[in-house]
């Protein structure tokens, strides 16, 4: 009676790894518990994640390598398997189940970056932001719901906005990573999709050194005014003062990514016998809803889901 906050299925949303053929599943050696699905198997977590609650799927593409290249070329292509995901989802569920695109990149281009890269080697902010534009477009084309820019170019939310406004996709959210920083919890993911053998360098000239709170809020705030519907902060548990702050400033939707390395090593203290999974996650979860977050995007998505139904 007394509690302050509260957590409910319909506050998550569940990142999940789409891979070519059909009838494939392939753990993430670095993600215990989580595997690529080939489309047929997304359809299937798809029709979980209804049944479960859960009202939104972030999906990922694992591209092969002969389909990465220097400009990432592949996130165009209108029936590479991220969009043939998308479709098959939205055949399957319909309005039940929001699908939820990622506009970068990363997981097309052969260097790993999320963005073009320049004659020296830098990535190119404005070329890349052109490219972004068409890939947001590509999803809204195939149904996403949310088009979720990771790529943390400057620019890319208002160009975004006006190439879905222009395109007749009124009705498609932005949910822009606008605080997203340089960190070391997101090993796992590239694994999974694919970029880590690949990436070349760092991600330091576009995502945020961790050791920055105010310019968190600028970034925010920026991207409330290219038209962002809600925002994001990434990762979630050592950034739950940004999404505090974040929360006093600013009056719209916010949510945490709890990344692949958080998840990691919560299974890997759990086999470690540092303590019970349920437990350890619940109380990261909630103390995501504490700080001020809307939602909150995690791979233990399913599993807390389950756990909050049987409470
Ligand atoms: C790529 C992207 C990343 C994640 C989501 N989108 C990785 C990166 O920036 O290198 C990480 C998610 C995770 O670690 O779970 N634009």
């Amino acid at each position: 009676m007394f509690r302050e906050t509260r957590l409910a299925a319909a506050d998550l949303i569940w990142p999940i790894f789409v891979t070519e053929g059909s009838g494939v599943t392939d753990p993430v050696a670095s993600l215990p518990g989580v595997s690529r699905r080939s489309v047929d198997g997304i359809v299937e977590q798809a029709r979980e994640a209804v049944s479960l609650g859960i009202p939104c799927i972030a999906l990922f593409p694992y591209t092969q390598a002969d389909r990465r290249s220097d400009d990432g070329a592949e996130a165009l292509n209108p029936d590479n398997l991220m969009c043939r995901a998308i479709r098959a989802v939205k055949d399957a569920v319909g309005s039940d189940l929001g699908v939820l695109a990622d506009v970068a990149l990363d997981p097309y281009t052969s260097h790993g970056q999320d963005g073009l890269l320049d004659a020296s080697g830098y990535v190119a902010n404005d070329d890349t932001v052109a490219v972004l534009v068409d890939q947001a477009i590509v999803q809204a084309e195939a149904g996403a719901d949310i088009v979720a820019p990771s790529d943390m170019m400057d620019g890319r939310v208002r160009a975004i906005r006006m190439a879905l406004e222009m395109g007749g996709h009124h009705n498609v959210q932005i949910m822009a990573y606008a605080a997203k920083y340089a960190s070391a919890f997101y090993g796992p993911f590239r694994d999974a999709v694919g970029s880590s053998g690949v990436l070349q360098g760092d991600k330091k000239t576009y995502q945020m050194d961790p050791a920055n709170g105010e310019e968190a809020l600028r970034e925010i705030a920026l991207d409330i005014a290219e038209g962002a519907d809600s925002v994001m902060v990434k990762p979630g548990l050592a950034y739950l003062d940004i999404i505090w702050r974040a929360k006093q400033a600013f009056d719209v939707p916010i949510f945490a990514y709890q990344v692949s390395g958080e998840y990691a090593l919560v299974e890997a203290g759990v086999a470690a016998g540092v303590g019970e999974r349920e437990a350890l996650v619940m109380e990261k979860l909630i103390a995501f809803r504490r700080a001020g977050c809307t939602g909150i995007l995690t791979y233990h998505a399913p599993q807390a889901a389950r756990w909050l139904a049987n409470a």
